[in-house]
C-alpha cells in the first residue's frame, strides 16, 4: 500500500522500513489530514477533476473514516510508512479505484505542511487555557498577600522588603507575555501550504485560497517552494514552549527554595508533594522540581529542530520529518507540567508569620537610611558611605539597624538624627513604594486589578 513503488524493482529493504517509518507519532495527524482532505476534495470538484458524486461518495468516505480513526475502528499498521500512507489505504478500502483520485495535485510535502499547522494551532489553544489557569491560580493566592511584608532576595540574599503577593504577580508577567506570544504565534502560523504540491505549485486547476479559508487559515502561501520548506512555525512554537518551560522551572526552584526547612515560607498541601520510600519523615516539593527539570527537554526540542534545519536546501528534505515529535514531547509535557503547577500553587498556605519575621533581616532595610539621607540633601553617594558604616558598627554589634544609640549614630554621622528610626520599619519601606509598579500594597493592588483582568480575558 505504498504511496510510491512503480519504478522500484524491489520493495524497501527492512532496514530502511524501519528508519523511514513515523505513522508511530504522525497518527496524531490523522483528523488533521482528514480535514485537509475533504477540502482539497471540494476544490478537485469545482476545478472538474471530480463529479458531483464522486465528491459525495469521497467526503462520505471521508467522514466514515473520520469516525472510524476517532473511536480507534481503523489503526494504522506498521507498513504504513506515515498517516498519509496509512489513510489513503482507510480510503482506498472503503472506495476501491475511486479513493486514488484524492492524491491528485496534492503531495504529501505540502500535506505534512498544513496537517502539522492545524494541529499546533489547534493544540496552541489548549496550552493557552492551561496557561492562563496557572497565571489565575498565581493572581489568586497573590490577592491574598497584598500586604503582606516578605523578604526580597537579590543573589538569594535578602536585599529589601517586598509584599509576596507582588513576588507571585511577578511570576505572572511573564505568563502572560507567553499568552501573548503564542497568539502573535498563531498569526503567523495561519498560513496554508496546500496546493504548493511537492514544491511548485499544481498544473492542475486548484484554488489554494479557498482551501485556505476553509481550514481556517488566514491566507494561502505566497511561495510554493517556501510553503514546503518552510518549518519557522514549528520552531517558534518550540520557542515559546521553551521559555514558558524556564518561567516554570524559575517558578519550580523558588517553590523547592520556599517549602525547604531554612526558608519555611511555604507550605505545600499533601495531595501536591510526595514522600520517601526510607525517611518517613519527607515531603518533597516534587511537582517543582519536575516542573524545573523538564525544562532541559522543552529547551531539547528548539534546539534539536534549530539544528536540524539549519544545514537544509529548499525545498523539501526528509530530515524535516524529525520537526513532529519534540512539538508533540512540549505539548505533552506542558500538559502534565501545567495542570499539576497549578494544583500546587492554589493548595498551597503562604506562612505569612516566617515572611513577616524574615523580611527585616539581613539588615534589608539599610536602603531606607540612605534615602532617608538623601531627602535630607546628603548625596547618595554619601548617604551610601554613611549607611554602610552604620550596617558595618551593627554587624559588629550583632543588633539590628534601630538598636543604636543616639550617641553612635551621631558618631557614624552627624546627619544621622534619631528620627532615622521613622523609616526602619518594614511597614514603613512598604508604605513609601508608592510609584506605579512598586511593591508598595498600594502599586500592587493597582497592579492586581490589571492582572486580574488580563487573566480573565482568557
Ligand atoms: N512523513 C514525512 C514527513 O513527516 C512526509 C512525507 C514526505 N515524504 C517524502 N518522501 N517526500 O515529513
Amino acid at each position: 500500500m505504498r504511496l510510491w513503488g512503480g519504478r522500484f524493482e524491489t520493495g524497501p529493504a527492512e532496514a530502511l522500513a524501519r528508519l523511514s517509518v513515523s505513522v508511530h507519532f504522525d497518527w496524531r495527524l490523522a483528523r488533521y489530514d482528514i480535514a485537509a482532505s475533504r477540502a482539497h476534495a471540494r476544490v478537485l470538484a469545482a476545478a472538474g477533476l471530480l463529479d458531483p458524486d464522486e465528491l459525495g461518495e469521497i467526503l462520505a468516505a471521508l467522514d466514515d473514516l473520520d469516525v472510524a480513526v476517532e473511536t480507534g475502528q481503523f489503526r494504522p499498521t506498521i507498513e504504513d510508512e506515515d498517516v498519509h500512507t496509512a489513510l489513503e489505504r482507510g480510503l482506498l478500502e472503503r472506495l476501491g479505484a475511486l479513493g486514488g483520485k484524492l492524491r491528485a495535485g496534492r503531495s504529501r510535502n505540502d500535506q505534512v505542511a498544513t496537517d502539522l499547522r492545524l494541529y499546533l494551532r489547534d493544540h496552541a489553544r489548549g496550552l493557552a487555557q492551561q496557561i492562563a489557569d496557572l497565571a489565575q491560580a498565581l493572581t489568586e493566592q497573590a490577592a491574598g498577600h497584598v500586604d503582606t511584608p516578605a523578604p526580597g532576595l537579590t543573589h538569594v540574599q535578602h536585599a529589601q522588603p517586598v509584599v509576596f503577593g507582588h513576588w507571585l504577580l511577578a511570576h505572572v508577567h511573564p505568563l502572560l507575555r507567553d499568552l501573548d506570544r503564542l497568539r502573535d504565534w498563531d498569526v503567523r502560523a495561519a498560513v496554508s501550504p496546500l496546493g504548493a504540491g511537492a514544491l511548485a505549485g499544481s498544473g492542475l486547476p486548484l484554488d489554494p485560497p479557498a482551501v485556505a479559508k476553509e481550514l481556517g487559515f488566514r491566507e494561502s502561501f505566497a511561495n510554493s517552494m517556501d510553503a514546503v520548506s518552510d518549518r519557522d512555525f514549528v520552531a517558534e512554537f518550540l520557542f515559546v514552549t521553551a521559555l514558558l518551560g524556564v518561567h516554570l522551572s524559575r517558578l519550580g526552584e523558588e517553590v523547592v527554595l520556599w517549602t525547604s526547612h531554612e526558608f519555611g515560607w511555604v507550605e505545600l498541601d499533601d495531595a501536591f508533594t510526595t514522600g520517601s520510600s526510607i525517611m518517613p519523615q519527607k515531603k518533597n516539593a516534587d511537582i517543582a522540581e519536575l516542573a524545573r527539570g523538564k525544562a532541559g527537554r522543552l529547551i531539547g526540542g528548539l534546539v534539536s529542530v534549530l539544528t536540524m534545519l539549519k544545514g537544509l536546501p529548499l525545498t523539501y528534505d526528509r530530515d524535516m520529518q524529525e520537526d513532529k515529535e519534540p512539538v508533540f514531547d512540549a505539548i505533552d509535557t506542558l500538559s502534565l507540567v501545567l495542570p499539576a503547577l497549578t494544583g500546587m500553587i492554589s493548595t498551597m498556605t503562604v506562612r505569612v508569620d516566617r515572611l513577616a519575621k524574615a523580611a527585616p533581616v539581613g539588615f534589608s532595610l539599610a536602603t531606607e537610611v540612605a534615602d532617608w539621607l538623601v531627602r535630607r540633601s546628603v548625596p547618595f553617594r554619601s548617604a551610601h558611605e554613611i549607611t554602610g558604616q552604620l550596617v558595618a558598627l551593627c554587624a559588629v554589634r550583632e543588633c539590628e539597624l534601630d538598636e543604636v544609640s543616639d550617641d553612635d549614630l551621631a558618631k557614624v554621622s552627624p546627619h544621622l538624627t534619631p528620627d532615622v528610626r521613622q523609616v526602619l520599619t518594614v511597614s514603613s519601606a512598604l508604605a513609601a513604594r508608592t510609584t506605579p509598579g512598586s511593591t508598595g500594597p498600594g502599586p500592587v493592588a493597582d497592579q492586581l486589578a490589571v492582572v486580574t483582568e488580563q487573566v480573565q480575558k482568557w
